[in-house]
């Protein structure tokens, strides 16, 4: 049995102010569950206040991005060690709006899950296609070519250590979300690329479905037998909406 996680990924969203309020209502109403991983991730710069306020409950915390070096003159750059000091020990890469709004390539994301791997970091990794993608039938070609380039060249042993999270990008922020069925067809193919790879570790690699995840339909999804957990977005910044999908979890 894969432990459930729940991520949330605040986006730029956050001040000093609204972090510290909703993470005391989150640690006062979802800090003691077992069955589910929580993971919040917040911006950088609300990441050591999270931890500070994290400390005595369960709930894990993650950055949003980071570099695929280890540091230097890099201007603007978070490196996986600056996010282990503050107490990360989570980060989503390669999340579509890195890829729309930064370019990002899936040569880059490998480049840094590589870093947050030999940093000791566990990777989010997402991937999914857009609108046109899946209505030209290319689903399983965009959502494969993604995971050869983002895993390439990692060993079994790295491979365990991954999460992905499968990200529609018409669901993404739209309120319009993948049937629980639409999500595991793409997740029963995410864990059949995973096996090719290597079927131990195909078996314990948690694998999220992201997109309009919301408490009416996180028990849906979260039901499937690929669905492992759930990518959260707008829901994660409303402590009522986040702790109602943990408990469907
Ligand atoms: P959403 O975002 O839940 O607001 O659709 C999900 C994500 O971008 O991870």
């Amino acid at each position: 049995m894969r432990r459930k996680i729940i991520a949330g990924n605040w986006k730029m969203n956050g001040t000093l102010a609204e972090t510290e309020a909703l993470i005391r209502a989150l640690v006062a109403g979802a800090s003691n569950n077992d069955r589910a991983q929580v993971v919040i991730c917040p911006p950088f710069t609300a990441l050591e206040t999270a931890s500070r306020l994290l400390a005595s409950s369960h709930i894990a915390l993650g950055g949003q991005d980071m570099s695929p070096h280890e540091k230097g003159a890099y201007t603007g750059d978070i490196s996986a060690a600056m996010l282990l000091t503050v107490g990360a020990t989570y980060v989503i890469l390669g999340h579509s709006e890195r890829r729309q709004y930064h370019a990002e390539s899936d040569q880059l994301i490998n480049a840094k899950a590589g870093q947050a791997l030999a940093a000791g970091l566990t990777p989010i990794i997402c991937v999914g296609e857009t609108l046109d993608e899946r209505e030209g039938g290319r689903t399983e070609t965009v959502v494969g070519k993604q995971l050869d380039g983002t895993l390439a060249g990692f060993a079994a042993d790295n491979l365990k250590k991954i999460i992905i999270a499968y990200e529609p990008v018409w669901a993404i922020g739209t309120g319009r979300t993948a049937t629980p069925e639409m999500a595991e067809a793409v997740h029963c193919f995410v864990r059949g690329k995973l096996v090719a790879l290597d079927r131990t570790a195909a078996e314990t690699v948690p694998l999220l479905y992201g997109g309009s995840v919301n408490a009416k339909n996180a028990a849906g999804l979260l039901s499937q037998p690929n669905i492992d957990g759930a990518l959260v977005g707008g829901a994660s910044l409303k402590a009522d909406e986040f702790i109602a999908i943990i408990k469907a979890a």
